[in-house]
């Protein structure tokens, strides 16, 4: 703010600059003796700031004194010679203050200096423009209005943190304030999304101050580059209804791409666009549709937008409708010989064509009329429609099949009259007939049997081979055809008709029937192994034709061989040395006759008696087969004249056989009996022993042990065992015969116990005999002795309670079939007291008597000499005595018995009381 007289005061200011205020205050003082003073002298305040000012005198009495200032003040301090004053709110870039005292008439005055300053409060970068073109100039500018003093500023302008220009204010006068810094930037592609920003520093360090610094807000610059030429569109010129066609539009060289805004119709029909990038380049793909509101001329648009500029395309699209032909069928499947009307029609601007004939006019359609046949069946019709669009000729077409129903066919093409194949390989069996609808065809045997498998992969076996009869059907008919299926395969030679083995009759006529099967039938032809030439025809058989063949059979298909065993058969004949005509057979040898007979196969032979002797008997013979269970060998065989019959099926063959027969020795109990009994002194005896046997056997017998002395008669000592052996050419026998010795008895002892017996008690006699076989003992009592009992061999007889009654002879009797013995003994009853008295051998006659007393003698006379019955005669009163001459019969052993020794023995037994 300019004072009323700015040239003096700025003068005076650039003084106070030049020399310093002290020097001027100085110069004051060292002029006047008084002088006012102004405290602080120079001061820089920031703007609206206050400060203190003291203003003061020496005078010793001043009058008044103030301070002058333009300067807003709010309360003032006074002295006598002093004011202080509050200057606030300051402005003013400068202003000199003026402090005054009247004193003696004078005025004394002070001047100072307050200067302001402001901090870049403030920095502001000017709004860069929205979308900057790369390559094109833009202009930066910063302002920093009020800031100051100006001479103290420096502006730097940043991009980013890089600086791009810094312009300091130095040398502006003090009271200049705000500035401003302006440059002009190329902008380029890497500036898009640059920070641009301004720095303002107020440097006030030279006045005791610090550097105030402030930065704008940073301003993005957006850059952008799109060429001048429209972007390419490319898009349908024809769109039909209905229908969708792609829509593309490209642009290059865009930068930033990504912030390129893509526009695209159809007439005024937004398309949705599908954007994408590729580095610099855009692409907007869309699919048009046409629809019947937009039927006519169309314009397809493209609009790419980048930094508020506009590059369009555009192409002009006819949408256009073309409804499809239609073509007609009055009946799409028509039975054989009826009439069909085809019709072709579409829309009303289309012209269509139907099989070559065209409509007389758009709009209008065509029509045909036939009477459909088989081969109609399956036949297509086309219908074509053109439609004039824009200068281009549209075509669309319908087409259709005329089925036509007729009768199935079976043809030689598709179902052949004759098959041939070779057996093995899968085949496809194909019968297939024509005919709509489809016929069901099915092969069968004429006799409904198996089935065919067509249209199917399978095994050709043999079995299949035969006539087939083929029916086709269908709801339209029905076809027949017979069918004729060879399989073919390689000869094969079975054991049926071709066998293994042959047999041939000698002497018949015979041919080698082998027989192969085979399709085609195959040739046979057998060779003799080791020969070349081919047997064939009849054969007149002979043992020479038995051999091994071999036979081949051969057909296209292959060949096959087999080798043939020939065997010739004949009828039996016999050869002496294999069936001699004289046979001795051995009994019990086993031996079996052996006779072969020649003979193919092996002849049965059997050998029969022929004779009355033999008749109806049959030879064992030698089996050729060794069989384990042949006939068991014959324990007898008559001999005589024999036939052998040997038999085989193809004859038979009659020997005679004349057939001796002989044995081994045999002895057996009815020859050589195996116990023989002599009688003691007999005439010495051969044993009776002989042998069956032929030729007739010799018999020796000898003694075990010691051998048997010579000796006229026989003697117990001949007994034994013996040995006797008989002999043949065929072998021997041997038995053994035990030899007993028999005599006749004899009472060896007669005796009585005990001694004496008192009446009434009980006394025994033993009787003891040799003799062989061993003797029957009988007693003889004296009559009515009572209580007598008998041992259970009747060697004892005892008497108890002996009694007057049991006096008397008792005789003792051994028997055996070669004669009697007999023996005596007396009892003699002494009585009151019974004495026995027991005589000796010859003493009947003597008297012992050992007491008084009643005494019984008993006599004992044996029978002289002569045969003894063996019979009873204890019921008689006497003893008995049998004497006979013929009582035996034993002739030899009659003359040889020997006298009974017992003449005249008397024992004597007394009975005495107890
Ligand atoms: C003005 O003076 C009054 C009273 O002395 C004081 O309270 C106030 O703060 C002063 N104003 C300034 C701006 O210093
Ligand atoms: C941009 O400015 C510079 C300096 O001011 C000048 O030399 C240049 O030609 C300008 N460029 C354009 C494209 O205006
Ligand atoms: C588009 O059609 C208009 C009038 O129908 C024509 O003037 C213009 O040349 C056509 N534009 C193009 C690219 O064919
Ligand atoms: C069609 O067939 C019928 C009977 O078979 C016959 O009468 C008629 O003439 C035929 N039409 C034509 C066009 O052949
Ligand atoms: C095949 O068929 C014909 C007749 O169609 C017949 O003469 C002939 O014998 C048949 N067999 C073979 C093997 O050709
Ligand atoms: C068989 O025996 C008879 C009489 O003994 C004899 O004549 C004949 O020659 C014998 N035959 C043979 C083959 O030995
Ligand atoms: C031999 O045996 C056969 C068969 O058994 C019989 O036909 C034939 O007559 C017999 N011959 C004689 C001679 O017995």
């Amino acid at each position: 703010m300019p004072g009323p007289s700015p040239g003096p005061r700025r003068a005076l200011l650039s003084l106070w600059a030049a020399l310093g205020l002290e020097i001027l205050g100085l110069t004051a003082v060292a002029q006047e003796p008084f002088w006012a003073d102004l405290q602080p002298r120079v001061a820089l305040v920031e703007r609206g700031g206050s400060l203190w000012l003291n203003c003061s005198t020496n005078c010793p009495r001043p009058e008044r004194g103030g301070l002058e200032t333009s300067l807003r003040r709010n309360g003032t301090q006074r002295g006598l010679r002093w004011l202080a004053r509050q200057l606030v709110d300051i402005r003013e870039p400068e202003t000199q203050p003026v402090c005054f005292f009247r004193c003696a008439r004078r005025t004394l005055q002070a001047r100072g200096l307050i200067r302001t300053f402001q901090k870049p409060d403030r920095v502001e970068l000017v709004p860069l423009p929205p979308w900057q073109p790369v390559g094109e100039n833009f202009t930066l500018s910063c302002r920093v209005p009020g800031a100051g003093p100006r001479g103290s500023l420096t502006l730097t302008l940043l991009r980013g943190a890089q600086e791009l220009i810094r312009r300091s204010f130095s040398g502006e006068p003090p009271r200049a304030r705000g500035a401003v810094l302006t440059a002009t930037v190329l902008a380029r592609r890497e500036d898009h999304g640059a920070n641009f920003s301004c720095r303002a520093e107020l440097d006030l360090r030279p006045h005791g101050l610090g550097l105030f610094e402030n930065i704008s807000e940073p301003r993005q610059l957006r850059t952008f580059a799109l060429p001048p030429e429209p972007p390419r569109l490319r898009g349908p010129r024809l769109l039909e209804v209905g229908s969708e066609r792609p829509v593309s539009c490209t642009l290059d060289k865009l930068f930033p791409a990504p912030e390129a805004g893509v526009y695209l119709a159809l007439g005024d029909q937004r398309l949705n666009a599908d954007v994408t990038l590729e580095e610099d380049a855009l692409t907007a793909t869309a699919t048009a549709t046409g629809t019947a509101e937009q039927e006519g001329s169309r314009q397809l648009i493209c609009q790419v937008n980048l930094g508020g500029e506009i590059r369009q395309a555009q192409e002009n699209v006819t949408v256009y409708s073309f409804p499809e032909p239609l073509l007609n069928l009055s009946e799409p499947s028509a039975p054989e010989g009826q009439t069909v009307t085809v019709t072709c029609t579409a829309g009303a601007q289309a012209l269509v064509t139907l099989e070559g004939i065209a409509a007389p006019a758009a709009g209008q359609p065509v029509q045909l009329q036939l009477n459909v046949t088989e081969n109609d069946d399956g036949r297509g019709f086309f219908c074509y429609a053109t439609l004039e669009v824009d200068g281009e000729t549209l075509s669309k077409n319908d087409s259709t099949e005329l089925r036509v129903l007729y009768a199935p066919r079976l043809d030689d093409s598709d179902c052949p009259r004759n098959w041939t194949w070779p057996e093995g390989p899968e085949q496809t069996l194909r019968c297939d007939a024509r005919g709509n609808p489809e016929p069901s065809v099915h092969c069968a045997r004429p006799d409904g049997g198996a089935v065919l498998a067509l249209g199917r992969p399978g095994p050709v076996t043999r079995a299949l081979a035969g006539t087939y009869r083929c029916t086709a059907a269908s709801a339209q008919g029905t076809a027949v055809k017979e069918v004729t299926l060879t399989v073919e395969y390689a000869p094969a030679l079975d054991n049926v008709d071709c066998p293994d083995r042959m047999t041939w009759v000698e002497g018949t006529e015979a041919s080698l029937s082998c027989a192969a099967h085979g399709v085609p039938a195959p040739n046979v032809s057998c060779v003799r192994s080791g020969q070349a030439d081919a047997v064939e025809g009849l054969l007149l058989v002979a043992r020479e034709h038995a051999g091994t063949y071999r036979c081949e059979a051969t057909n296209t298909r292959g060949s096959a061989a087999k080798t043939v065993a020939i065997t010739v058969e004949y009828g039996p004949s016999f050869e002496e040395p294999g069936c001699p005509s004289n046979w001795t057979w051995v009994e019990g040898s086993g031996s079996l006759f052996s006779c072969e007979v020649d003979g193919k196969p092996q002849p049965s032979v059997e050998c029969a008696g022929s004779e009355d002797a033999n008749e109806g008997v049959v030879l064992p013979l030698v089996s050729s087969k060794p069989s384990p269970r042949g006939p068991p060998p014959p324990s007898d065989l008559p001999p005589g004249v024999y036939l052998c019959n040997a038999t085989n099926p193809h004859g038979s063959s009659v020997k005679t056989v004349v057939v001796s027969a002989e044995s081994p020795p045999h002895m057996d109990e009815s020859t050589c009996p195996g116990h023989q009994t002599w009688l003691e002194g007999a005439r010495a005896a051969a044993l009776a022993c002989s042998a069956r046997g032929r030729p007739s056997p010799r018999v020796l017998c000898l003694r075990q042990g010691a051998p048997r002395p010579e000796r006229s008669r026989v003697s117990r000592e001949d007994a034994g065992i013996y040995r006797c052996e008989a002999t043949n050419a065929h072998g021997s026998d041997s038995r053994t015969v035990t030899v007993g010795v028999e005599y006749r008895p004899v009472v060896a002892e007669l005796a009585a116990s005990p001694p004496s017996v008192r009446p009434g008690g009980n006394f025994t006699l033993t009787c003891r005999a040799e003799a062989w076989p061993p003797a029957q003992i009988s007693w003889r009592a004296p009559p009515g002795a009572p209580n007598i009992g008998l041992s259970s061999n009747n060697s004892t007889l005892s008497v108890a309670g002996a009694m007057g009654s049991h006096g008397g002879e008792y005789e003792c009797a051994a028997t055996n079939a070669h004669g009697r013995h007999t023996r005596r003994i007396t009892v003699r009853v002494a009585g009151p007291w019974l004495w026995v008295a027991v005589g000796g051998a010859a003493g009947g006659a003597a008297l012992l008597a050992a007491g008084a007393g009643l005494a019984v003698y008993v006599r004992s006379t044996a029978c002289k000499k002569g045969e003894y019955n063996v019979q009873e005669a204890e019921s008689s009163g006497e003893a008995v005595c049998l004497n006979g001459a013929g009582g035996g019969g034993g002739g030899e052993a009659g003359d040889a018995a020997t006298e009974s020794p017992a003449g005249g023995e008397v024992f004597a037994i007394q009975l005495t009381p107890a």
